[in-house]
């Protein structure tokens, strides 16, 4: 007889701490993939079960409830992680017992485990797009400004190598702030931002203390017309806890933005708002939403999560979210994407004003620095 037993599934993102406005976007992203994979018929008639748990946006948090969720829950796989160092912190964990994690968020790259998938942008899919818009559109004297922890560390790297390969190119400042900064922790960067007048700032401030980064901006007078914020992190879900005012004119390179005109992401919003209600959807939600799908593709073509069966069926398999059709690189467990530039708008999305017509293939270790198919171009900007 046909196993009709549910299949559990780990979820774990933050929804309190430093990333929860993030995280709770992540976990609903998850949650309804799930509704419609069981409303499809789940897993050729099991029941798709999501065991959820609050991760605090904590990395010690994250080791000790991965653990959980594969001991004593005894999933095989987890959906989760926003912040690296909760991916630094996870990744031993199903490492340790062989089993899965899906990753759904932006990252810096350089690093490989067989027992990830990698769902959000590796750095030559935002991090150069970025670099090239900012230094054609702006200049190339760089301020850098992130939260004290690996991803900013990084992601600053990688920014200031792009953008020294310029001409006339300066890293004329890098600062750091706690996780839970606020408006006086950016006082100080502002006055020197103000001081030293780079062409444009890189922000790597993750989380809720994003908004008292362009809070701070904006008190100062600062134009971003002239001296834009450029960052991966901040969405949509940023966006609405500063304000579309303060967040007008700043740029975002991302795979995807709201304001995505396709019929998938229509369609897929339309449903999210129906189930969700008060959802602020966003880059990494929408991954945390796309990747559910093609665990349950895989799982449908093999009947079973155990990592050495799924595996296979994972690799190579490619679907139609909202961003566009994306596929996971055999060879690298990351995932081909759509590069877009944003510019956030005073409705509180993003007006794209580049995207890659064609996916661009992960490079994680950046041994290329492909732009990809950069053939749309709208230079009639809408703020
Ligand atoms: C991040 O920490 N990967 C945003």
């Amino acid at each position: 007889m046909a196993n009709k037993d549910p299949v559990r599934v780990g979820v774990l993102f933050s929804e309190t701490g430093a990333t929860s406005t993030i995280g709770h976007s992540q976990l609903q992203g998850s949650l309804l993939a799930i509704e419609e994979i069981n409303a499809a018929g789940g897993l050729d008639g099991r029941e798709l079960v999501p065991v959820v748990y609050d991760a605090q946006s904590s990395p010690a948090v994250y080791a000790r409830t991965a653990e959980r969720l594969i001991v004593q829950d005894r999933v095989n796989t987890i959906f989760g992680c926003y912040m690296s160092s909760s991916r630094k912190a996870v990744l031993p964990v199903v490492e340790r017992w062989n089993k899965l994690l899906f990753y759904p968020t932006l990252y810096e790259g350089f690093e490989f485990s067989n027992n990830i998938i990698y769902t959000g942008a590796a750095p030559n899919q935002n991090s150069v797009q970025l670099a090239e818009f900012m230094t054609a559109n702006f200049g190339a004297r760089v301020y850098l400004v992130g939260s004290d922890y690996i991803y900013p560390y990084e992601s600053n790297r990688i920014m200031g190598e792009l953008v020294l390969q310029r001409q006339h190119s300066e890293k004329v400042g890098e600062r750091y702030v706690p996780l839970d900064a606020n408006e006086r922790d950016f006082a100080p960067i502002i006055a020197d931002i103000v001081a030293k007048q780079p062409d444009f700032i890189f922000s790597t401030v993750v989380g809720n203390s994003t908004a008292a980064l362009y809070r701070a901006y904006a008190q100062a007078g600062l134009d971003p017309r002239t001296m834009p914020i450029s960052s991966l992190t901040t969405s949509e879900a940023e966006i609405s806890q500063m304000g579309a005012d303060v967040a007008t004119g700043h740029v975002t390179a991302a795979p995807y933005f709201q304001s995505i005109q396709r019929e998938d992401n229509l369609k897929c919003l339309e449903r999210l708002r129906r189930r969700f209600g008060d959802s602020v959807p966003n880059l990494c939600w929408e991954a945390a939403y796309f990747q559910m799908h093609v665990y349950a593709n895989a799982f449908r073509r093999c009947g079973d999560d155990e990592i050495l069966r799924i595996m296979p069926h994972i690799l190579g398999s490619e679907f139609d979210a909202p961003q566009g059709r994306i596929r996971i690189d055999p060879s690298n467990h990351h995932t081909c994407l759509y590069p877009r530039i944003g510019i956030a708008n005073s409705r509180g999305q993003f007006t794209i004003v580049r995207e890659a017509t064609r996916p661009v293939h992960p490079d994680p270790y950046l041994v290329t620095h492909s732009l990809g198919d950069w053939t749309t171009t709208l230079t009639t900007l809408e703020l």
